[in-house]
């Protein structure tokens, strides 16, 4: 470990990949700070120092706070030097979880409306289920043992954006590869990262992915249908058509951010439902209970560790004086385990009342277009799961993502019983 990480004692934690592939250490870390140094200041060579925002109530009092805190370009904590590479090549794409103010309103006014639960509910209400019988089939044909997490869970989210996205599933392999690129970065057992240079990995990955929608928005155009390709295509801000590159990084936030999120909460879910056979016979029983079970899972599982904001004046958060300029890191996976909020933050209880006052999906005017979607996605794959699951147990250690942005189980092998479809 590198001396100026050993200094900085649990506050390590925020930017220490390592750190998230031990999770239980990752918490106890996370735990200490809330009681004792909530907003620690972290200081290490190569990344810009920034406070790491450990408590519910200051990342909600934050995100709601965007006309001070702006997301700008740099809303993922990078090293300086991987930051300094990307810009100087020009290839930096913006998206979404970019952008501030008008920008960011006029941008996610294009697709807003088509990520409500009415709309999702006429796109996909029938064809969800039947996506997700599938991707049980297909654990069904494993023959009693799989890697759930490489196996299925990694297919099933992505399958469902590529179709929302009009993409033909024989070219999912290859968006699979580059979401994996683009998200699983840090990990080289996620990643597939060849040799030491990461910019050139993601930024070429990005590229691809630009080139391949280019060709599908040009289709849409032509010929436009009701699904999200089309309203990205097809959309405008202020009456004008968006440019090929912002459309292109519309399509890539809706590919990449839908993905390894929705992948990593379900392949974390399913372990602890394994890991708590009560838990699991709860919801064999009642499956009413699933919609809050999704939300507890999601809590427990936080597959987005952190996002960055950066002060535009100064402010008092918390004991701490922010100035202008200061970068905070939001912690959503500290938040999620507030004692302060969750009473036994470290249970995993399918029936708590306030599952969903997680932070997950983060607050205010960039909370994730696609939670409901998510919701959805995970809501069917337990309900076409579970009543067909007659026994599962864990058949080796599960492995978490070392990565300190978007992470989860990154094996989970298992061992099962599980019926045809009835
Ligand atoms: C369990 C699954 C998911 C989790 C935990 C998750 C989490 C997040 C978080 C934390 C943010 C930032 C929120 C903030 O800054 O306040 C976000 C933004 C976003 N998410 Fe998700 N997400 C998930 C699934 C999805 C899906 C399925 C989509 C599909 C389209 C999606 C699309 C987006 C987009 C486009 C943004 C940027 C929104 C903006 O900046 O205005 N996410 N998500």
């Amino acid at each position: 470990m590198q001396p100026d990480m050993q200094r900085l004692g649990d506050a390590r934690i925020f930017i220490d990949r390592m750190a998230y592939a031990d999770l239980e250490s990752w918490h106890a870390a996370a735990a200490r700070l809330r009681k004792s140094n909530p907003l620690p200041l972290v200081e290490v060579e190569g990344y810009v120092p920034f406070r790491a925002v450990t408590l519910h109530a200051h990342v909600a009092e934050v995100e709601r706070n965007h006309t001070l805190f702006w997301n700008t370009r740099d809303s993922v904590l990078l090293p300086r030097a991987q930051i300094e590479q990307s810009r100087a090549l020009g290839m930096d794409i913006k998206t979404l979880i970019h952008m501030d103010g008008a920008e960011h309103r006029g941008y996610r006014q294009v697709t807003n409306d088509w990520f409500k639960p009415a709309n999702l509910r006429q796109q996909l209400g029938a064809r969800l289920p039947e996506l997700a019988r599938r991707f049980v089939d297909r654990m069904l044909q494993q023959g009693g043992e799989c890697d759930f997490a490489r196996d299925i869970a990694l297919y099933y989210p992505l399958h469902v954006i590529m179709s929302i996205l009009g993409v033909p599933e024989t070219d999912e392999p290859r968006l699979l590869e580059l979401t994996q690129k683009i998200f699983g970065g840090e990990d080289p057992d996620v990643g597939g990262i060849q040799g030491d240079d990461p910019v050139q990995t993601i930024m070429a990955a990005l590229q691809d992915m630009a080139m391949y929608f280019f060709g599908i928005t040009a289709d849409r155009r032509a010929n436009p249908k009701s699904d999200i390709a089309s309203t990205i295509a097809n959309g405008t801000i202020d009456g004008q058509p968006l440019g090929d590159l912002e459309t292109a990084g519309y399509y890539a936030i809706v590919a990449t951010a839908g993905h390894d999120t929705t992948a990593s909460s379900l392949a974390g879910g399913l372990e602890e439902l394994i890991r708590h056979p009560d838990q699991l016979r709860a919801l064999k029983e009642d499956p009413s209970r699933i919609p809050r079970a999704v939300d507890e899972i999601i809590r427990w599982v936080t597959p987005v560790r952190h996002f960055m904001r950066q002060a535009q004046g100064d402010y008092r958060l918390g004991d701490v004086q922010l100035r202008a300029g200061d970068w905070l890191l939001l912690s959503y996976l500290s938040a999620n385990r507030d004692e302060a909020v969750f009473e036994n933050p470290f249970r995993f209880d399918v029936g708590r009342r306030n599952a969903d006052e997680h932070l997950a999906f983060g607050i205010g005017v960039h909370f994730c277009l696609g939670a409901h979607l998510a919701r959805m996605e995970l809501e069917a794959f337990f309900r076409e799961l579970l009543p067909r699951l007659d026994h599962v147990e864990l058949a080796g250690k599960p492995e978490s993502m070392a990565t300190t942005f978007v992470g989860g189980p990154k094996r989970l092998p298992i061992r099962f019983r599980l019926r045809p479809a009835a």
